[in-house]
This record gives C-alpha cells, structure tokens and sequence, in this order.
C-alpha cells in the first residue's frame, strides 16, 4: 500500500512510499484510510524540527488527524465493517507514570508517551491502518466528509475541560470569550465557545477569505486590529490562544477580567525575544487569581466529546473549514501554505 512517510529530523526527506499491508493484531481494527488533516505539528516534522520514528527503523508514516472506514472488526469491539472511525493519537509510557495509568496520557508526566504520526509509532497516513479498539472513535456518518477534524477538536475539547475545570475553583459564570488566531483551532474553540452560550470574539490578522466569514457565520465577532488593542477592550473572561505568538501570548494575559483564564494551545518555534514588564504581568495575575493553562494533547474522553461537539455544530461550517482536499499522490500540495487555507487534508481513498 502506499503511505506518506518522512525520515525524522531529515528537512524535507517525505515521500509517498510503498510500505507492507498492516496486519491488525489481537483486539485491533483494520480501516480502509479516507483522509488525514494536515497540520503545524506536520509541517513542523517536515521541516525537519520534530518528529521520531519508531524504534530501530528510519522511516515514519505521518498523518494523526485521521478518518477511516473499518475493514474489519473484533467481536465485540463496538465497530462493525463500515463504521467511519478516527484514531487517538497519543499512547501511554509501556510502564506509565500516574497520570497514563489512569487513562490521563494526555498529561503524561515523564514524556514517555508515544504518538501515531508523530513519536515513534506510525500515523494514518496510508491506504489502509489498524488501530486498538480501545483507542478508536466511533465517527457518526453524517461526518464522513468532516471526521478528520474530530482530532484538532479533541485538543479543543480538552482545553474546554481545563478551562472548565479551573474556572470551577471559585463561583464563575463566564461571559465572553477572545480567541487569538482564526486557523482550524481557533475556529474550532470559537465554536465550542458560542456552543457554550458565550459572546464570542476572534482576531486574527486576515481582512478577507474565509476567517471572517467562518467566524461571523458562529454568530461570533472578527478583529483584525491588533491583538493587544482588541484584548485590551474586550477584557474576556477567557482566552483561548491559539497563534503561539509571544507578543500575542503577552498581550492575551495582561487584558484579562479579574479572574480570567488564558488557555495557551499554539505551539510556538524559540528564538524571538520580546520586552516583557514581568513585574506587571505578575501583579495583574496575583491581584486578580488570574491564571494561564497550557493544554495539549487530548485523552478518550475528549474525543467523544469532539464528536459530539462536531455533530452539534453546522455541517456547512465545518466543511467551510476544510479549504482543500488534495490526493496522497500530491501530497506537497497539500503542505505548501497558500493563502486563504484553513484547513487542507490529503485523501487517501
Ligand atoms: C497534536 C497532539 C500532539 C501534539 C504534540 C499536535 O499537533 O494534535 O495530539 O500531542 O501535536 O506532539
């Protein structure tokens, strides 16, 4: 079968390579690839910055952000042939440390955890992969042309939990939310922000294309001014920070409400220094219990809750988000940033 596969910490060393069949093993699915998405973490492992491949081999299949139509099933695993399913990504530590043995791997301590596409064991992006049963995720039908987007809405989910879960150590009853950076995950954060009732604002340095329009069709308010300005007078309750920016990160916690919470999902690359009144930034968030969160990943638990939150949303919207689809075979399309992309994914079927 062929899949897309990329020698780590190798700039540029990707290629659609002939691989063997997978052969599911014991409790395992065997699914037919429909597309991955395609994201920074890729981008980043493409480059050459990231990225491991499994033990004592050269090569890893990348793509985490799956859909899939199961070839065949186990009995009694909860999928029968044609269920669409996407796969979690990340797996504990074999001997885990606290938080893995609980089910908690998306907050793994010791970093031993491994990731499909990512850390040393091989992603979807193939023809065909098999996935656990237990870490499979069942993708209801009416998402076939948008399933692959349950994985960067599992991060999104989380980040609501963390959120949720933070805001809930004193009374909190939360009413507008900013979100810096209108990519998928923004966008997605938006929505699971107007799902919960909030009066929702985006900025992101775009003036046309489909930001806007995706944002505004939530319901929702665009800015394109400047990060700091627009946060400065929304004052949010919560942000989701979604640009991995440092300026932005900054200008994200120092116009906060008292109590506010800055969740920060972007990634960011090191080597920009900015000017920083560290003395300031620590006042404001002693004097107001403000916090920061950083959140990544994404456990079980947040994947069904994506699904559901995917289902919820509008399917127009969600297909609004995936601005090109491109064939395994070209596949450096699909990694080449052009302008007015959202989302793009590769299909494999
Ligand atoms: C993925 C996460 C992963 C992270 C770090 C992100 O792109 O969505 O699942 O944990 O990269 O490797």
């Amino acid at each position: 079968m062929r899949a897309l596969t990329m020698e780590p910490l190798k700039a540029g060393a990707v290629a659609v390579r002939e691989v063997p069949d997978p052969v599911p093993g014991e409790g395992e699915l065997l699914v037919r690839g429909i597309a991955v998405g395609v994201c920074g973490t890729d981008r980043e492992i493409i480059a050459g910055d990231y990225g491991w491949a499994p033990p004592g081999r050269d090569l890893l299949v990348l793509g985490h952000e799956s859909l899939g139509r199961v070839v065949s099933a186990p009995g009694g695993s909860g999928f029968i042939e044609g269920d669409l399913v996407a796969g979690v990504v990340r797996r504990p530590d074999p001997e885990p440390c606290g938080a893995c043995a609980r089910g908690q791997f998306d907050m793994c301590r010791n970093g031993k955890y491994t990731e499909r596409g990512i850390k040393e064991i091989d992603g979807f992006a193939s023809e065909l992969w098999t996935v656990e049963a237990d870490y499979a995720v069942a993708v209801d039908a009416r998402l076939e042309s948008v399933g692959m987007l349950i994985e960067p809405a599992s991060v999104l989910a989380k980040a609501w939990d963390q959120i949720e879960r933070v805001g809930g150590r004193s009374w909190f009853e939360p009413r507008r939310l900013l979100v810096t950076g209108a990519g998928p995950i923004g966008l997605l954060g938006a929505l699971m922000g107007v799902q919960r009732g909030l009066d929702v604002h985006v900025v992101d340095l775009a003036t046309d294309g489909p930001k806007p329009a995706a944002v505004e069709a939530l319901g929702a308010t665009y800015h394109s001014e400047p990060a700091a300005e627009v946060a400065k007078a929304l004052t949010a309750d919560i942000v989701i920070e979604a640009t991995g920016v440092g300026q932005v990160v900054f200008d994200a916690m120092r116009n906060t409400a008292a109590y506010g919470i800055v969740c920060l999902t972007g990634v960011s690359t090191g080597g920009h220094s900015i000017g920083v009144d560290a003395g300031a930034v620590n006042r404001e968030i002693v004097l107001e219990n403000d916090v920061v969160i950083g959140t990544v990943n994404a456990n079980v638990g947040h994947y069904e809750a994506a699904a559901k939150a995917l289902l919820a949303a509008d399917l127009a919207w969600l297909e609004g988000l995936i601005t090109r689809r491109v064939p395994l075979g070209d596949f450096a399309e699909a990694l080449e940033a052009r302008p007015g992309d959202v989302k793009v994914v590769v299909t494999l079927d």
